[in-house]
Formats: structure tokens, C-alpha cells, sequence
């Protein structure tokens, strides 16, 4: 029997795959989420795919007791995968406070509840945000950290700090950073995706929302930038693929290899694919049309990032391979799901 993980956030878009991805690969999961951007119909979707519900307290991560209860009534926590925080760049400008609080606090409370219950490996939730706009891409792990440009970015970037300070100080276990970059896409069985509350802020939700009518049409942020095309360009890696690496990461702390104690990495495709690209791709693997004009800039934007995965790829052995056209027919899969049972 593999040791249970404890995964915060695990009825959000991330998390969900990646419950679906340890259980099957035998890790017995208990999620904490206090539902803020989620809801319970996932801990079904996930039932459906993998057979198994995983276990689930409703709580805030921010709130030590719940976590204590929570160590106490699940016993055999060996690894904690955090993806409980907010994580919406406007929203963090104007509610600096609430995104400190939430994020940093959740953190610090599993650093805390770590070192007093003998956890193995943390993995951490972080974004190629950190790079801000490069100079040059691909960004490796060691290409510079640029100041923040939100609250947000800063969350993550005060976090790696915090995680890192914390194992130098000599904390008896390990943590591995992940830096997504953009993931899209749902699960192939279409019973999990992304479900963003409200107006979609991210790209593929107001695609696939615009293809079905929900939203009337498509704004693209700028065709003037400084790319083929015009328009910004990203590294839009598969969600499950991306999962998958949380399940590597997770192996590789509790394993019994000497690793280091803390490990970054760039989890992206390679691929840098602009946004009029990505809409390309949406159009012909799906055969709908999505609506759409140019808009100005938005701002805060950086105009092109995509990542040099070779560290992932070496390392833990792990490549993000689903083809785009793949990744775009699962997300509207998953958005005619939505609408079949009546949500969207
Ligand atoms: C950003 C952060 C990412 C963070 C995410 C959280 C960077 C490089 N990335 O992603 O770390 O996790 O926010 O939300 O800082 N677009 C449109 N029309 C739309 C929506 C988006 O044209 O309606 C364009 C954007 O201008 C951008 C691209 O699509 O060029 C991707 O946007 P989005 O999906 O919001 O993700 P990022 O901003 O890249």
C-alpha cells in the first residue's frame, strides 16, 4: 500500500487531475478545499474515472485546527501536493491582502504541520509568473527572477522563498517546485475540466465558452506585440500531462534515492504557441468556430514565455506529449459535458 497524500485544492481544475493521476497510480488521496472555486460534483467525476472516492474535508487550509483535526483523522500523511490558493492576476491587484493572506498562510500552516507529522515531500504549485517577461526563451530554472508584476506573481515568488528558507534551515523533509506554464485542456473521459466561477479570465475557458454560445465573442489582447503573428504566445501544456509530474514529483521525495532537498521545475511543452495559434488549433481539431476580435493589449500581459522543459525531461523522466489539437478537442469535450448536464 502506497502512503496517503494530502492534496489542498483538490476539487480545483489542477488539483482534480491530479487526484485522478495518484489514485491511479494506487496513492489513497484526502483532499482539503473549502470550495471557493470549486465544487463537490467533482469528488464524483474523479469517483467516475478512477472507481475510488477520495477522501474530502471541506476547510480552509489558512485555518491551523482544521489541519490538526485533519492529521489527526487521516493518519499516514507521507506527502502533501499544495495547490490551494487564489490565483487570479486582476483580482489580485485589487485584493493584495486577501491573496497574501490566503496563499502565504496556507503555506506556512502545511511548513508548520510538516515538520510536527513527519511529512516527506511537499510539492508546490508555482508559475513560469516568476520569469515575468524574459529576456530570452526559452526560460530554463536558472533564467532570472523578475520582480513581481501582482500580488499574485509575488505569492509565488515569496513562497519559493519561504519553502526554500525552510528546508535550508534543515527541516526534516524535501520540496519540489513546480513552475506550470499555461495548462489547458480537460480529462479524455470529459467527466473533470476547468470551471471557472464567472466571466472567464484565462484564454481556453472563454474559448470554449465563446464556442457554445455563452459568450458572444472572443476578445484577443493585442495583435501589435513583438511576435510573428502579433498576438502573445505561451507554452499551453495539457492538464493531465501536467498532473502526471505531480505524481513523479511525489515518488521521487518519498523514494528511497538521494535527491536533493529542494528541486525546481519547469513543467511546459517546449512549444511556444500564440494565442491567434491556439484559437487555429481550437477551430480545426474541433470543427466550431469561435468568434472573435482584436482588442488592445491587456495590461500586465508579458508578450511571449515559453519553457525549456530539459530539466523535467531528464530528471524525473517526465514529457508533456499530448498533441495540442488533442488538448483543445478535450477542453470543448468537456464544455459539451458541461452543458449536457445542465451547468453551463
Ligand atoms: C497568467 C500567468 C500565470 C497564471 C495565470 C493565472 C504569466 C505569464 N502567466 O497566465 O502564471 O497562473 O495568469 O490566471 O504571467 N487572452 C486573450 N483573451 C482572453 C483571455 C486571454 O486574448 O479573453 C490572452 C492573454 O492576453 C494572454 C493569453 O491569452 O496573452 C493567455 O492568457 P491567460 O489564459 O489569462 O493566461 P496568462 O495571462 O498567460
Amino acid at each position: 500500500m502506497k502512503p496517503r497524500i494530502l492534496v489542498t485544492g483538490g476539487t480545483g481544475y489542477i488539483g482534480s487531475h491530479t487526484v485522478v493521476e495518484l489514485q491511479q497510480a494506487g496513492y489513497p488521496v484526502v483532499i482539503i478545499d473549502n470550495l471557493s472555486n470549486s465544487n463537490r460534483a467533482v469528488l464524483d467525476g474523479i469517483e467516475k474515472i478512477t472507481g475510488i472516492r477520495p477522501d474530502f474535508v471541506e476547510a480552509d487550509c489558512t485555518d491551523i485546527e482544521a489541519l490538526k483535526k485533519l492529521f489527526a483523522d487521516y493518519p499516514g500523511i507521507k506527502g502533501i501536493i499544495n495547490f490551494a490558493a487564489s490565483k487570479a492576476v486582476g483580482e489580485s491587484i485589487e485584493k493584495p491582502i486577501l491573496y497574501y493572506r490566503n496563499n502565504l498562510n496556507t503555506l506556512m500552516n502545511l511548513l508548520e504541520m510538516m515538520g510536527k507529522e513527519e511529512v516527506k515531500g511537499l510539492v508546490f504549485s508555482s508559475s513560469c509568473t516568476v520569469y515575468g517577461e524574459p529576456d530570452h526563451n526559452p526560460v530554463t530554472e536558472d533564467t532570472p527572477i523578475k520582480a513581481a508584476t501582482s500580488p499574485y506573481g509575488n505569492t509565488k515568488q515569496i513562497s519559493e522563498e519561504i519553502i526554500t528558507d525552510v528546508i535550508r534551515s534543515g527541516a526534516p523533509f524535501k520540496s519540489i517546485l513546480l513552475r506550470y506554464f499555461n495548462p489547458v485542456g480537460a480529462h479524455p473521459s470529459a467527466e473533470i475540466g476547468e470551471l471557472p466561477n464567472g466571466v472567464p479570465q484565462n484564454l481556453v475557458p472563454y474559448i470554449t465558452q465563446t464556442a457554445m454560445g455563452i459568450r458572444k465573442e472572443l476578445s484577443v489582447f493585442g495583435n501589435d506585440y513583438n511576435t510573428p503573428d502579433g498576438s502573445c504566445i505561451r507554452d499551453f501544456i495539457n492538464v493531465v500531462d501536467l498532473a502526471k509530474a505531480h505524481v513523479i514529483a511525489i515518488a521521487r521525495m518519498l523514494g528511497d534515492t538521494e535527491t536533493p532537498a529542494i528541486e525546481i521545475f519547469n513543467l511546459g511543452t517546449g512549444n511556444g504557441v500564440s494565442v491567434l495559434e491556439l484559437i487555429d488549433s481550437f477551430q480545426r481539431s474541433t470543427g466550431v468556430k469561435v468568434p472573435y476580435k482584436i482588442v488592445g493589449r491587456r495590461s500586465g500581459d508579458i508578450e511571449k514565455v515559453w519553457a525549456n522543459p530539459d530539466r523535467a525531461n531528464n530528471v524525473l523522466g517526465w514529457k508533456a506529449d499530448t498533441p495540442l489539437d488533442d488538448t483543445m478537442r478535450s477542453a470543448w469535450a468537456w464544455q459539451c459535458r458541461l452543458r449536457e448536464r445542465g451547468v453551463m
